[in-house]
């Protein structure tokens, strides 16, 4: 069975996702992260990030596994150096180009191929997996989204006001709802399910419910 988890940075989908696929033990495929694995390997090995052919076969040439928590790249953990602000914006162009999406689209489909799988990024339940038996697309207020992401950047220590945070962010929302291929949208059969005043766990239970409503009632432990 696969469940989508599609939606805006900051709304609370990886989290979620990560929970989710913990509590059901199911596989977890963090799509985002893939993106930023290929970019990070590019710059590594000197590929121009603009030669979409050259991403794309580079996409396929490498391994990438998710293993308790962690992103592995050729048995490398590069889950650290994936999230730096650098990776963030250098993914972003990365993301758009429709022979990097093609190859992502196969590779994410061999990797999801007969599991039990989690599956989150942008564009799952739309065109990556349409026939998935469960999507969502998990979203919440731009200010609640924020907020959260401003939390985590004073955790970390970036210095980044509120501000700078929301303006940032309607700048990665506008880029990611018009990309020419796989844009960010709810699929026409998805649960939208908003995030604002949710606790994590609560949203997982919300997760856990939509799939027990689908699967239908459990039988007897
Ligand atoms: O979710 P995350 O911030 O890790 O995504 C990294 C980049 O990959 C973003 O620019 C996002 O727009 C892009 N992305 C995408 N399609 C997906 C998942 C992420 O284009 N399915």
């Amino acid at each position: 069975m696969i469940i989508t988890l599609d939606g805006p940075a900051g709304a609370g989908k990886s989290s979620a996702a990560r929970a989710l696929a913990a509590r059901l033990g199911w596989c977890y495929m963090d799509t985002g992260a893939m993106y930023r694995a290929v970019t990070l390997v590019a710059l590594e090995r000197g590929i121009p990030l603009d030669d979409s052919p050259r991403m794309a076969a580079l996409a396929e040439q490498i391994r990438i596994d998710f293993r308790a928590g962690r992103v592995l790249v050729d048995d490398r953990d590069v889950s650290t150096e994936i999230r730096t602000a650098r990776i963030t914006a250098a993914t972003r162009p990365v993301a758009d180009a429709p022979p990097v999406r093609e190859a992502m689209k196969r590779i994410q489909r061999r990797m999801a191929a007969g599991l039990d799988i989690v599956t989150e990024g942008r564009d799952q339940g739309s065109v990556v997996f349409p026939q998935a038996e469960v999507k969502v697309f998990v979203t919440a207020s731009p200010e609640e989204r924020a907020r959260r992401r401003h939390r985590e950047e004073e955790a970390r220590g970036s210095g980044m006001t509120l501000a700078d945070v929301l303006a940032a962010q309607a700048e990665r929302d506008a880029g990611d709802r018009c990309r020419a291929v796989g844009a960010m949208r709810a699929a026409d059969d998805a649960v939208i399910l908003e995030t604002d005043g949710l606790t994590p766990e609560q949203v997982v239970d919300r997760l856990v419910a939509l799939i027990e409503a689908r699967r239908g009632p459990r039988g007897p432990a």
